[in-house]
């Protein structure tokens, strides 16, 4: 990390700490937190579900309860069962086999590694991750009306009102083109240890962040709502490949396969507010003054066993899911992807999160645009261009006008 960005640290936690007792803050937010992932690590190991979950048929017809958002809210994580018909998505899985197949990507993607940086210190190596943006299966998923009517329940959860009007439009989105996974099964060097996503340092020492945790930062932790969207969308993050530079409401996948525990595919802590813990862990005395606990800029943030090993016992694997079924996570979720898959079939997903209507999101969606009409890899992304030349990728005639109006074409 250069002294730059280490000066920029050690400004702001001597500004941070002149806002309150961070000592003090600090212990009273780690003992709400403990209670939180020690009662979902009891809940687990007692085969109870620890991540709400519905179905899509309820969505559809207006019927999730007050009591399934709020046990959404506090988790900060749903499994939405059913956007897809089961059969819909196993065609769409063995398409996109034969899509990778046929246009040669294993051996194109060795004469090209090392392009992707991202996720190079975490321990777990490099995931099984393809560089794909645009085969068939993933834009007839992306823009699916039953995906639309999802995203729009899960960024209703947010409160978008703020003092300059809606930070965003919860009925409306832009298409967030990202990749695929295919995880074989016996695979024990692919995976990811616990980290979250948009944004590393950025979350202590952007002004936008630092205005979304105001309460935490400020002393008032208990008023701090994840869930308030103000802000949200006028953060700025640090450029890197791979650090997602739409705002997100949810990350999320969508499974072509039947996976859960032990097969090397998600666990998350799923604690909303364990992100106070996290912002006041990187205050203490035993960090040191120019470190946020191992927080890099253009890296994933990783919970670390060293600085948040406390909390981790909170984090828990999802339940089995099945083809067609979705999972989503707030932006300030803790998650992982198992090292090994110790399972019987392939682990595949493809990622899909919500990324409503804004200005942030219309800004990188324009450009994404040109990507996708020259089939060039999405622009937050190493710049492999793999499908280019591929046979039978997307094109803007496979784009409904829901598609074309969510790729701001
Ligand atoms: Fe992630």
């Amino acid at each position: 990390m250069d002294n730059e960005i280490k000066a920029y640290i050690r400004a702001t936690k001597q500004r941070l700490r002149t806002l309150q007792d961070v000592t003090a803050a600090f212990q009273n937010v780690r003992d709400h937190t403990l209670r939180d992932v020690d009662a979902i690590a009891e809940r687990a190991a007692t085969g109870q579900s620890t991540i709400p979950e519905l179905s899509y048929e309820h969505i559809l017809n207006g019927r999730v309860s007050d009591a399934q958002r709020t046990a959404i809210r506090h988790s900060g994580a749903a499994i939405i069962r059913g956007v897809f018909p089961r059969q819909q998505a196993e065609d769409w899985n063995a398409e996109l086999g034969a899509y990778i197949e046929d246009n040669d990507y294993v051996t194109k993607a060795k004469e090209k590694a090392g392009l992707d940086t991202y996720f190079s210190s975490l321990d777990a190596g490099s995931p099984q991750i393809f560089g794909l943006y645009w085969s068939k299966p993933q834009i007839m998923a992306r823009q699916a009306e039953s995906m639309a009517r999802t995203k729009q329940f899960l960024n209703r959860l947010w409160d978008v009102r703020g003092p300059m009007g809606d930070e965003f439009d919860p009925d409306q989105e832009y298409t967030y083109a990202d990749r695929t996974r295919r995880r074989r099964p016996g695979d024990t060097t692919l995976g990811l240890s616990p980290h979250m996503d948009s944004g590393s340092y950025e979350r202590w020492v952007d002004p936008a962040y630092q205005r979304i945790y105001g309460p935490v930062f400020e002393g008032a932790w208990q008023d701090y709502d994840p869930w308030k969207a103000t802000f949200r969308t006028q953060t700025r993050e640090f450029s890197s490949p791979a650090v997602c530079s739409m705002f997100r409401t949810f990350q999320g996948w969508t499974g072509l396969t039947s996976q859960g525990p032990g097969d090397g595919t998600l666990s998350l802590i799923p604690s909303a507010r364990a992100m106070a813990y996290f912002l006041l862990r990187a205050l203490q005395d035993d960090v040191p003054e120019d470190d946020l606990c191992g927080a890099t800029p253009g890296r994933a943030l990783s919970a670390d066993p060293k600085w948040h090993g406390d909390i981790l016992k909170g984090l828990v694997s999802i339940p089995v899911v099945e083809p067609g079924d979705t999972v989503w996570w707030h932006p300030d979720i803790i998650h992982s992807v198992a090292d090994a898959h110790t399972g019987t079939d392939f682990a595949n997903v493809i990622y899909i999160g919500a990324s409503p209507k804004c200005a942030k999101n219309e800004a990188y969606v324009r450009r994404q645009a040109t990507h996708f009409l020259a089939g060039k890899s999405a622009p937050d992304f190493a710049a492999e261009d793999y499908e280019v030349d591929f046979q039978g990728r997307a094109t803007i005639d496979d784009l409904t006008d829901l598609g074309r109006r969510q790729m701001g074409l």
